[in-house]
């Protein structure tokens, strides 16, 4: 099978106009890794796979909403995007934006957004904008803007978004065979929870394929869908799902609930640890993409969750590359040795 984008691999199953003009980076189709310590760990014969959306074209998964965002604005005729980002939807914005010639305006909580992300919208040319304020803010201020002018959103609030992000559920029942039995993932901004749930769903009424329960794991510091209420000042190391208010709240509760799942909050420290654990099968994943785990582990240490026998796929939405300065919190930094054979030969031995 030639390599294709989302949209063309499930263009007959995707809700988009006629008038969409495909803007691809090849997206999607990423890699269900199996991972076997973890599943030792977690449980007695069960079988648990990542799904490394890190691997899509600029590291994450927004990509495959990117992809149908810009290609239906780009069919209807619009000349500039915006969105406002903890730094994954702006650089995918501004990548997407930057193949098909429109202008790209991301707006960024100011100090909030991790090195790899900022980078990478500069990269692409976006006109990026910092404010001193959330995410939450910086939504609020560009939904106002494309209300008044021709700019089209390309935050999760655009429907298109959620149909490009539910081929994430269409690929792991296509490579599977069945679906899991659980679904595990982070939930900030709420758009990729409800997409999976949208794509599980669709797939249970054309193919008769079950649907798998959903565990959504926000970080404690920004966990308004456990707490009940939108946080004000959402506090947490993984950046990306720091966020108080989201926007699609509603249908991510409606998810956990009609899947028979729940969404629950971990610690920053629990989210490292998972992190750590993933990296040490090889996955490196940037902080937020490891609280799928996160809260796996959590619920199970909690006797909340019996993982014996179970089907179970981690979504791991961002590359570890993204965050390197993640080093600085949770991992050693390399030891400082002198630049003498012998020196070397004694840090390997543990001699000094
Ligand atoms: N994981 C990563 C790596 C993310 O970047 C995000 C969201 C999420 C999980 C949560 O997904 O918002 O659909 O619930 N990042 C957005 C951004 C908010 O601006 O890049 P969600």
């Amino acid at each position: 099978m030639a390599v294709q984008g989302v949209i063309d691999r499930y263009r007959p199953l995707l809700n988009i106009p006629e008038y969409t003009q495909t803007v691809t980076l090849l997206e999607g189709s990423t890699p269900l890794i199996p991972m076997p310590k973890i599943a030792e760990v977690l449980g007695k014969g069960c079988k648990v796979w990542v799904k490394f959306e890190g691997l899509n074209p600029t590291g994450s998964f927004k990509d495959r909403g990117m992809t149908v965002a810009i290609s239906e604005a780009v069919g209807r005729g619009a000349k500039a995007v915006i969105c406002a980002s903890t730094g994954n939807t702006a650089a995918s914005a501004a990548a997407y934006a930057a193949r098909s010639g429109l202008r790209a305006i991301v707006l960024i909580p100011k100090g909030k957004v991790a090195a790899g992300k900022l980078a990478g919208a500069v990269a692409y040319g976006a006109d990026v904008f910092q404010i001193n304020g959330s995410f939450d803010d910086a939504l609020s201020l560009v939904v106002e803007i494309s209300n008044r002018t021709p700019i089209a959103l390309v935050n999760s609030l655009n429907p298109f978004r959620l149909e490009g992000q539910k081929t994430a559920a269409f690929e792991i029942c296509d490579e599977l065979g069945f679906s899991p039995d659980w679904l595990c993932l982070p939930v900030g901004n709420a758009g990729n929870i409800s997409s999976y749930w949208m794509g599980f769903k669709e797939y249970n009424e054309l193919k008769g394929t079950p649907k798998p329960r959903i565990l959504g794991v926000q970080a404690e510091g920004s966990a308004p869908l456990v707490l009940g209420h939108p946080v004000e000042n959402p506090e947490t190391i993984a950046t990306a799902i720091r966020i108080g208010k989201p926007a699609r709240g509603e249908q991510a509760l409606e998810a956990a609930e009609e899947s028979n799942g729940r969404i629950i909050s971990v610690s920053d420290d629990a989210i490292l640890s998972a992190q750590c654990m993933l990296a040490a099968s090889g996955v490196w994943v940037e902080p937020a993409s490891a609280a799928g785990l996160a809260g796996l582990l959590h619920e199970i240490k909690a006797g909340k969750f019996n993982a014996d026998g179970k089907k179970i796929t981690i979504v791991c939405t961002g590359h570890g590359m993204k965050d390197p300065d993640i080093i600085a919190h949770s991992m050693p930094a390399p030891r400082l040795i002198t630049a003498r054979a012998e020196d070397l030969e004694a840090a390997i031995l543990g001699e000094k």
